[in-house]
């Protein structure tokens, strides 16, 4: 027997369902992840008769539990010892064409096995007196896990069709655990890819941010891309691939190029949202592309023109339109100011004017911009990586010296409007812009002292 059912809990579960006299299995992705040694937190039970009346009893039986019922899904979960336990009585479905909504009838465990999405989630553990422990595999999951390999139990036409959403599936599950696809399930999904659109966005977007989040989201974005599915539903990104030649003179291909950011940048912060950055950084070149004889291919603008694209795109994959929305905005936009800072000569003022920009996300942005590193000349990428290393250093000095990062103006507008006895209007709007100015540009500190006297040289001039 396993090791991961040798806790109590299973034991208990199990002695209730025999006085109750019904069978019940633990399945799905707690069994794959037992048996790959690396079980989890949510543990499904399949009970071979109603799932909410089971978990009602065997929640009574415990004690103090708060059992949540799904009707409409005929499910019931409770929270036990620190594990999140969902009941379903097993099922028998059948799909209609145009909806994922699934027709239910009662079944044996073998009917709710042949419904699952991929032979490793189809696994069982009895937890049955008479066979406790023993593994129920009628699809080879286990040799799908040797073989690392995703598979379905059915024709895959027919596993996809019913539930488009499981095409995402098999590439966040075969890029998390790093397995490949069958063959045939990789022909189906390309096959049944615009069943995808009877999927909603915050579905899809779910899934599409769990693949954000593995160690190597490249290898799932490559997938969404051959199998036809990023077109489908994140047209702006698929536009990033492709290499045009004018003259003999090619540019980059983008969509590998932000894949390889990607990668980068995944190596060094699991923040879903720089990620998203960095997914989005380029977003612009299609839209700002443009050959010069002289100078080549140019994509003047698209960090702006890629900042402006980010609120349509969020909105389309209904993500979040809050402040993570305006993070990745912020990202795009600035992608390009710390590279700039390190080609030429790097002065305190342009670093100041990054740093009152960027605010408290500068080393969000500067490790952006590390990753953005992706030529192949190694000895180039030494170079910017060193220049890099000297912005931080100068970053980090100028923070000590003057405070940019959380900028405050250290006058206020009522203070001027007090001092000169003005009424509000432009010229306060005005004395406060050429002092924010002096300081990032370095003329005078961030002080209250200094900013105050060059205020009263300010009104003077203008005659206040
Ligand atoms: N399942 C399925 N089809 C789906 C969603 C889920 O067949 N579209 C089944 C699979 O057997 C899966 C189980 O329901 O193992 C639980 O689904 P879920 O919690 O989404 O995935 P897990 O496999 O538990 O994986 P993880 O929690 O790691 O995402």
């Amino acid at each position: 027997m396993k090791r991961c059912l040798d806790v109590p809990v299973f034991k208990l579960f199990s002695e209730f369902a025999e006085a109750e006299g019904i069978r019940i299995y633990v399945i799905g992705g707690f069994v794959r992840d037992c048996l790959l040694g690396n079980p989890g937190k949510d543990i499904d039970i399949v009970v071979e008769g109603s799932g909410i009346d089971f978990a009602r009893k065997l929640g009574a039986k415990l004690g103090h539990i708060k059992v949540n019922y799904f009707k409409n899904f005929g499910t019931a979960m409770f929270k036990y010892e620190g594990i999140e336990f969902e009941f379903v009585g097993a099922r028998k479905e059948s799909y209609s064409r145009n909806s994922r909504k699934p027709v239910v009838e009662n079944g044996s465990l073998k009917d709710d096995q042949d419904r699952r999405d991929f032979t490793i989630n189809a696994m069982a553990f009895s937890l049955n007196k008479s066979d406790f422990g023993e593994l129920i595999d009628p699809f080879n999951g286990l040799k799908a896990l040797d073989d690392r390999i995703i598979r379905t139990p059915l024709d895959p036409d027919k596993t996809f069709s019913d539930d488009p959403l499981r095409m995402l599936r098999a590439i966040r599950f075969a890029t998390r655990l790093d397995f490949d696809i069958d063959e045939d399930c990789y022909k189906s999904i390309y096959k049944n890819r615009e069943r995808l659109k009877i999927i909603s966005s915050e579905r899809i977007s779910d899934e599409l941010n769990k693949i954000i989040l593995t160690k190597k989201p490249s290898r799932g974005f490559k997938m969404l891309e051959s199998t036809g599915l990023l077109q489908i539903f994140f047209p702006e990104f698929q536009n990033l691939k492709g290499v045009d030649s004018v003259d003999g003179k090619k540019h980059k291909d983008n969509f590998y190029h932000t894949l390889e950011v990607l990668d980068n940048l995944s190596v060094k912060t699991d923040d879903l949202w720089l990620r998203w950055a960095a997914i989005l950084h380029d977003i612009g070149k299609p839209a700002t592309k443009k050959f010069d004889p002289q100078i080549g291919w140019t994509f003047h603008g698209h960090d702006f023109v890629g900042s402006k694209m980010v609120y349509r795109i969020f909105k389309g994959l209904k993500l979040p339109l809050n402040e993570k929305m305006k993070f990745v905005q912020k990202m795009v936009l600035l992608h390009l100011r710390p590279i700039a800072l390190v080609e030429d000569f790097v002065s305190d003022s342009a670093i100041r004017r990054m740093m009152f920009e960027a605010g408290d996300d500068i080393d969000n942005l500067m490790l952006l911009c590390e990753a953005d590193i992706t030529s192949k000349n190694d000895l180039k990428v030494e170079k910017y990586l060193n220049n890099f290393r000297h912005v931080r250093e100068k970053i980090k000095e100028i923070e000590e010296k003057d405070s940019i990062r959380n900028f405050q103006p250290p006058v206020r507008g009522e203070e001027i409007i007090k001092e000169f006895n003005i009424p509000p209007g432009p010229i306060v709007g005005e004395i406060k812009d050429a002092i924010k100015e002096a300081i990032l540009e370095g003329e005078i500190p961030n002080e209250r002292d200094a900013a105050w006297e060059l205020m009263l040289k300010l009104g003077k001039e203008k005659g206040l």
